[in-house]
């Protein structure tokens, strides 16, 4: 493995153990299923794995509950099949990057059983324990609240005193103030880095601290979350999100992953416009969170105008040597495949697009092959968030990329066309999830022969940013914007490459002032193999066409 900074070239797939491979047969994902399918990563030309939480874990929301931050789920293995899968990913060229919840913990973890069990508990201090307002102190602390809605506080009788939860009640937040939380979760840090894992993914890093005097939040009209504001639930985020507190914390975080060679990198999960992003990677200095998910994309339609803007701001933002990172789906989100409408053609551009900008495309497992949300019933869902939203009318939004159960993006990954999509080798069991309806048509078997499917549309954009420097490292400017089609320049020393994307379902011609171009990819398979793709200085664009090109140099 190279020792400089690789992540900035790398390109990222998010695994969710429990939906990648079953190896036991009893339908739910584990570690063993991950080592089996490694090769089909490598394969598949992706360099850097994200594993969603794999910590021994409740499982009430299905890993982001740790009870035991230093070992292995038992339902996923154990930690010899850890390095097992470590080792061999390493073997074959690929990195592993761990989800890090360093904001809470379940309320099974020791830590918090201890510390709810009375108040002058050693452990007390380790969570966020306050009296209630109001005479018997029946009322929360204040008016924070949790970011799915209500209040963040939770009332324990037993003690007679309130704890803080950012996210459900079973996921009470550690008090980052006590400096004995701090060496804990530092040394986790350290424990796996020790393992040799190539860095982190951090949940809801931003929401970290809080105001030390707990003082209110303000007012605010705004209701949805978003990241173009800190505001949400009718109140601005200002004493329980982004204190400076976890903006050093993300420096110091740093500073441990800079001991260790080969380079590491974290990858904080941060709600926030690409402005307070910035600010969690260091600013100027640059010696903060690595890379932050921008999530930007999430409100475009298959719209070149609304792409081009975020576009543009990501580059105005993550200026060099910061780098922004390109998002389409999670484990949280609606995924892609279902908010373009299930149109393959208008898939591959946006596949073309993430792969040839300049900064760290994340690719959710099952993109690669068109998976498609899932339907399912609220009240019955595994996801907590769906449960809790049961009563909802409205159960999705394309718009906003959200469904209330997170439980119709996590469905198992569909390998063939066996019963169970080939996902459990026990073709009875009932899966964790259920299969996605349409598995018989679209799954990796069926799509491996096919030249022209996503699949290999995803390997070989893969394969032509692995070739090409200017791809992984060049800089950005567009050429050409219009309702109709995106056309910009990737520019490293060694080599200049052009993308031109078409938006629309009909033919598009584009004049570029270019020297000598040479096609090395199309969306079409066919492109290259006639000259039409150009007829002088214009490009001939087919509907729906993704075009990669490379400037000859002079003399070739
Ligand atoms: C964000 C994660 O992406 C989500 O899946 C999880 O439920 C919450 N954080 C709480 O950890």
């Amino acid at each position: 493995m190279s020792h400089d900074e690789w992540w900035r070239r790398t390109t990222v797939y998010q695994i969710y153990p429990r939906s990648y491979k079953d190896s036991t047969g009893n339908g739910i994902g584990d570690l063993p299923g991950i080592i089996e399918k490694l090769d089909y990563l490598a394969e598949l030309g992706i360099e850097t794995i994200w594993l969603s939480p794999i910590y021994p874990s409740p499982q009430e929301d299905h890993g982001y509950d740790i009870s035991d931050y230093r070992n292995i789920n038992p339902e996923y293995g154990t930690m010899a099949d850890f390095d097992r899968m470590l080792k061999k990913a390493h073997d074959l060229g690929l990195r592993i990057v761990l989800d890090m919840v360093l904001n809470h913990s379940s309320d099974k973890h020791p830590w918090f059983i201890e510390s709810k069990s009375s108040r002058d508990n050693p452990k007390r201090d380790w969570y966020i324990w306050r009296d209630g307002r109001k005479p018997g102190g029946k009322a929360p602390p204040n008016n924070w609240k949790a970011m799915p809605g209500g209040p963040a506080w939770r009332y324990d009788p037993g003690t007679e005193q309130w704890y803080y939860f950012h996210f459900l009640p079973f996921q009470p937040d550690l008090n980052w103030w006590n400096p004995n939380v701090q060496k804990e979760m530092y040394d986790t840090v350290r424990y796996w880095l020790d393992k040799g894992v190539d860095g982190f993914r951090l949940d809801i890093f931003h929401a970290v601290y809080q105001d030390k005097n707990f003082k209110n939040n303000p007012f605010s009209f705004r209701v949805l979350p978003s990241e173009n504001s800190t505001a949400s639930l009718f109140q601005n985020h200002v004493n329980d999100l982004h204190l400076p507190e976890t903006f050093e914390l993300a420096r110091n975080l740093r500073k441990i992953l800079d001991e260790y060679d080969p380079p590491r990198f974290m990858v904080g999960e941060i709600t926030a416009t690409p402005e307070i992003c910035h600010k969690y990677m260091g600013g100027a200095a640059n010696d903060g969170l690595h890379l932050t998910f921008q999530f930007n994309f999430l409100r475009c339609r298959f719209n070149a105008r609304q792409l081009a803007r975020q576009i543009k701001h990501n580059e105005r933002v993550f200026m060099h040597p910061a780098l922004p990172t390109y998002v389409y789906s999670n484990h949280d989100l609606m995924r892609i495949f279902t908010r373009v409408s299930e149109n393959w053609d208008k898939m591959k551009v946006l596949a073309t697009l993430q792969l040839t900008l300049r900064g760290v495309p994340f690719i959710y497992y099952g993109d690669e092959i068109g998976m498609s949300q899932v339907k399912v019933k609220l009240k019955t869902s595994e996801d907590p968030i769906g449960r809790k939203f049961w009563w909802s009318p409205i159960k999705q939004s394309k718009y906003f990329a959200f469904a209330f159960s997170r439980d119709g993006c996590r469905t198992p990954m569909q390998w063939n066309s066996e019963p169970n999509a080939g996902f459990s080798p026990d073709e009875e069991v009932k899966t964790w999830l259920r299969i996605g309806p349409k598995y018989k048509k679209v799954n990796v078997a069926i799509q491996d022969k096919n030249p022209n499917s996503l699949l290999n549309t995803y390997r070989t954009l893969l394969q032509v940013r692995r070739e090409n420097i200017a791809l992984q490292a060049g800089s950005f400017e567009f050429l050409h914007e219009s309702s109709g089609a995106l056309v910009y320049k990737r520019t490293h020393p060694e080599q200049v490459i052009i993308v031109a994307l078409n938006f629309k379902k009909k033919r598009n011609f584009i004049s570029l002032a270019s020297p000598r171009l040479e096609l090395i990819f199309s969306t079409d398979i066919k492109a290259g193999e006639t000259d039409a793709w150009k007829t002088d200085a214009t490009l001939n664009l087919k509907p729906y066409e993704g075009m990669i090109l490379r400037e000859m140099q002079s003399g070739s």
